[in-house]
């Protein structure tokens, strides 16, 4: 199942890569927001090769964390979408940063 988003007011496209792959989202997005709707689930692999998406989606878990480029390791689900955002998913680090 993938998410949709609720009727609301317009919002600019913003554009993205993830794995190098281009995206899009809407200003104001949260990354995890945007990964949702574009039907990307895991933002992660633990070490022991499990898959790790959102669990809470409001900062406390750490489970969503994403690599931005320029910037490290943040949580998907409280860190805004900018444009020209360059993400990687995250792969072997264990449950939480090093
Ligand atoms: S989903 Fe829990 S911190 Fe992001």
């Amino acid at each position: 199942m993938t998410a949709r988003r609720l009727p609301g007011p317009e919002r600019p496209p913003i554009g993205f890569t993830l794995d190098g792959a281009a995206m899009t989202g809407l200003a104001g997005d949260t990354i995890a927001a945007a990964l949702l709707v574009a039907g990307i689930r895991r933002v992660r692999i633990t070490s022991a090769g499990e898959g790790r998406g959102l669990w809470c989606g409001m900062g406390v878990c750490w489970e969503c964390l994403i690599e931005v480029s320029g910037e490290g390791t943040m949580r998907a689900c409280v860190t805004e979408l900018r444009e020209g955002m360059v993400l990687r998913l995250r792969a072997g680090t264990g449950p939480h940063p090093a």
